[in-house]
């Protein structure tokens, strides 16, 4: 048998689908959504379970691999684990993960696992109580319970992602290290992108994490680190420790040239680019009957459009959505 590989225009394998199951989200990171902000998407535009779990067929036939849940938080979506067992169950899909905000992960961290999930990636930008409810608006506490629930139900490897924010939690990252030493996590931190005037106006604290890099090497021995995923992060690894530490670096080195994802949003749209607004509205077709055949037809239209790299440097003006719209 052949292996079926989706290909876009500038030769990159796209294997990897982050699936937004909703735009909504319980906190509100400054730098994402902004504080008071309501326009969501209807209930009624929200792809289905069995929607999304045909969409999901079809690019698993086209040889995806990895799904990723993200939202907003997919955890506000009712009845996540499942999707999630749902998703699991599709022949070739081997690798199901979710990236959550972990504020209600406390309670369904066994469900989910028991679903299939098995890789999480938690955002966790500050350790000091005060400071996240700054950025996030929430209580620290209920992360941090929802992190060790995590740990507990055997999910491996648990990332953490830090947004490296000047003058706000910049001071921390050693601090970050050292609890991820102590937990067995995977840390990665991530650049400020300029999605929408939210990130538009955090590119204000925006630091460059090859100095951050610098800093760390002045108190942990760092060594040239990999880990397995393909994802958007260069690592290193902590000597002596299993500790690695991720760069996510789309600005001072974008790394668009290795992409292999797109994303597909809870109404339905496949957005082939973070920092571009070239997509393909499915749902239309979706909810006019179209056909198995038809889905995948429309899949290949999409990755035809996916374009050779963002412009968030050249172009910090150009993406209206913020990233909670998207899918981070
Ligand atoms: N720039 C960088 N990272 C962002 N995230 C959300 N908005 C932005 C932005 N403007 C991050 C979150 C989360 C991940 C999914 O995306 O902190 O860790
Ligand atoms: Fe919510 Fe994630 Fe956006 Fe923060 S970054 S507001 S946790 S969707």
């Amino acid at each position: 048998m052949t292996e079926t590989v989706l290909t876009d225009p500038f030769g990159r394998r796209i294997e990897y689908v982050r699936v937004s199951v909703t735009d909504r989200c319980d906190l509100r990171c400054f730098y994402c959504m902004p504080r008071g902000f309501r326009d969501f998407e209807e209930p009624e535009d929200w792809l289905s379970f069995t929607e999304i779990e045909r969409v999901m067929a079809a690019f698993a036939r086209l040889g995806t691999r990895r799904i990723r849940l993200t939202g907003g938080e997919p955890l506000v979506r009712r009845d996540l684990p499942v999707l999630a067992r749902r998703l699991s169950a599709l022949p070739g899909v081997d690798d199901i993960s979710m990236s959550t905000n972990a504020t209600r992960l406390a309670r369904s961290a066994d469900e989910l696992f028991a679903a299939g999930v098995r890789r999480i990636n938690v955002s966790l930008d500050s350790l000091k109580p005060e400071v996240f409810k700054e950025i996030t608006g929430g209580k620290l506490e209920k992360v941090l319970d929802g992190l060790m629930a995590a740990k507990a139900a055997g999910f491996r490897p648990i990332k953490i992602n830090m947004v490296v924010l000047g003058g706000i939690n910049e001071d921390e990252v050693e601090d970050v290290v050292e609890f991820c030493l102590e937990h067995g996590f995977t840390l990665r931190f991530i650049e400020t992108m300029p999605m929408g005037d939210t990130g538009r106006q955090a590119t204000g604290h925006y630091v460059d994490l090859q100095q951050v890099k610098a800093r760390l090497a002045r108190r942990f021995e760092l060594l040239p680190g990999m880990m397995p995923g393909g994802g958007p992060a260069r690592y290193v690894q902590v000597a002596g420790s299993d500790l690695h530490i991720g760069f996510i670096t789309p600005i001072s080195q974008h790394f668009c040239a290795t992409c292999n994802r797109v994303r597909l949003s809870v109404d339905g749209t496949i957005y082939t680019c973070l920092g571009n607004e070239h997509k393909l509205e499915l749902r239309p077709r979706l909810r006019a009957g179209c056909s198995d055949t038809e889905i995948e037809d429309a899949i290949h239209e999409a990755i035809a459009l996916k374009p050779e790299r963002h412009e968030f440097k050249e172009n910090p003006d150009k993406i209206v959505r913020f990233m909670s719209m998207t899918g981070g």
